[in-house]
């Protein structure tokens, strides 16, 4: 059998630590390896996988749009593309949309429309307030807005015009404001950052303060959205709206797309003030348009709410009897376990030894972020596996 780590070593950038395990096949909520061995996937493609592997749905609307028109110059008008950004705005409180490739370029993307927005409307206002353990992705100007210093030592001087503050604080924010603030940059619950989750309000008490300073919020949806929380966007459970949001990860259900929405009085790209070659692409929009489409046809935000608290409170359950389970918390299905010490990486090898995949957010935290299609058997199946996982680990 060829032995694809070793050529992986040779061949690829050694950007990441992989878990030793190469996916040959996908279905549903689970893969398989290159010796045909199943395993059940909580951590879909890294809570992008949101209707599963290979839904049909999906690949219809791929081979369909393959088949059809792949890609085309955006001088020109393409139909997938239309029918997705019109699907997008009758479901969101935003009203216009610019696609891109990924989570960072549209993080990117709406970083340049906030400026945009400060050159026209706020005398040159260009800084954006960002939070500590933040993710906003890997470009240097998203590593500058990303609050997390082992991502940004490495590439210093960083992009100028970014500040970092602390998450759930609002005061942080009010002190960290000057006219020279164009935008606050938040992610509704921080996903990379461990799943942190801030206190009910805090999210009002930002639009509140933005909606008084008159700058924006520009809310980082690319892990929340598209139903990770049990919300079509998470903004709807903290009753704000966002000036600019941007989503990538689940949209496309596997296929690689990244959007910035807007609205419309914050919309002020004009002609050649933006844009990317591949952003729109037919295919990937198809996708996309069938993910989301299927995902608000099924109800699959009730299908969330319901299994994710199942699962929530089958991991709550373990905490009597591991008292080294330090919190457990998340939103819907994107949950965390957190450990009193460093023992994330060994659950990880021992759950895919028993062929369960799941994700080390930090040294002392493992992630859950399986499909959003998942069952309640599933969630059965995967709580066996932790419960045997975590009884071997008492410390
Ligand atoms: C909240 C958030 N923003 C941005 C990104 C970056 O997305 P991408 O890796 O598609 O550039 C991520 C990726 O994990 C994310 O979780």
């Amino acid at each position: 059998m060829t032995n694809w780590p070793e050529l992986d070593s040779k061949y690829i950038m050694h950007t990441v630590v992989r878990v030793p395990l190469t996916l040959v096949r996908g279905e549903g909520a689970r893969v398989w390896d290159e010796s045909g061995r199943e395993y059940l996937d909580f951590v879909g493609g890294w809570a992008v996988n949101s209707l599963g592997h290979c839904h049909p749905v999906v690949v219809e609307a791929v081979a369909e749009q393959a088949r059809t028109l792949m890609q085309a110059s955006n001088q020109f008008y393409t139909i997938p593309q239309i029918r997705l950004a019109e699907l997008l705005v009758k479901n969101s409180c935003l009203d216009k949309v610019f696609l891109g490739n990924s989570g960072a370029e549209a993080n990117e993307g709406a970083v340049k429309l906030a400026r945009r927005y400060g050159q026209l409307n706020l005398n040159g206002a260009y800084e954006v307030i960002s939070t500590f353990s933040s993710f906003h992705g890997r470009t240097l100007s998203m590593v500058a807005a990303t609050g997390q210093p082992k991502f940004q030592k490495p590439y210093v001087p960083l992009p100028a015009g970014f500040l970092n503050v602390e998450y759930n604080n609002i005061e942080a924010i009010k002190s960290a404001t000057t006219d020279k603030t164009c935008a606050v940059m938040l992610e509704p619950l921080q996903g990379e950052g461990g799943v942190n989750i801030p206190d009910d309000n805090y999210l009002a008490e930002v639009r509140e303060w933005c909606d008084q300073k008159g700058i924006l919020l520009i809310l980082d949806e690319i892990q929340t959205g598209v139903c990770r929380t049990g919300a079509l966007f998470a903004y709807e459970q903290y009753g704000v709206e966002p000036d600019i949001m941007t989503l990538a990860k689940g949209l496309g259900s596997g296929m690689p797309i990244g959007a910035l929405l807007a609205k419309d009085r914050v919309s002020v790209f004009a002609p050649g003030d933006h844009g990317s070659t591949f952003g729109g692409n037919p295919v990937t929009c198809a996708a996309a348009y069938a993910t989301l489409k299927y995902i608000i046809d099924n109800d699959i935000a009730g299908n969330v709410r319901k299994v994710g608290q199942y699962l929530m409170e089958g991991l709550k359950g373990f905490r009597d009897k591991f008292q080294f389970i330090t919190d457990v918390r998340g939103r819907g299905l994107l949950i965390a376990v957190e450990f009193d010490s460093d023992i994330a990486q060994s659950l990880l090898m021992t759950c895919l030894d028993k062929g369960l995949l799941v994700n080390r957010v930090k040294p002392d935290t493992l992630r859950l972020m399986p499909p959003l299609i998942i069952g309640y058997d599933e969630v059965d199946q995967a709580l066996v596996v932790l419960d045997e996982a975590l009884s071997g680990s008492g410390n």
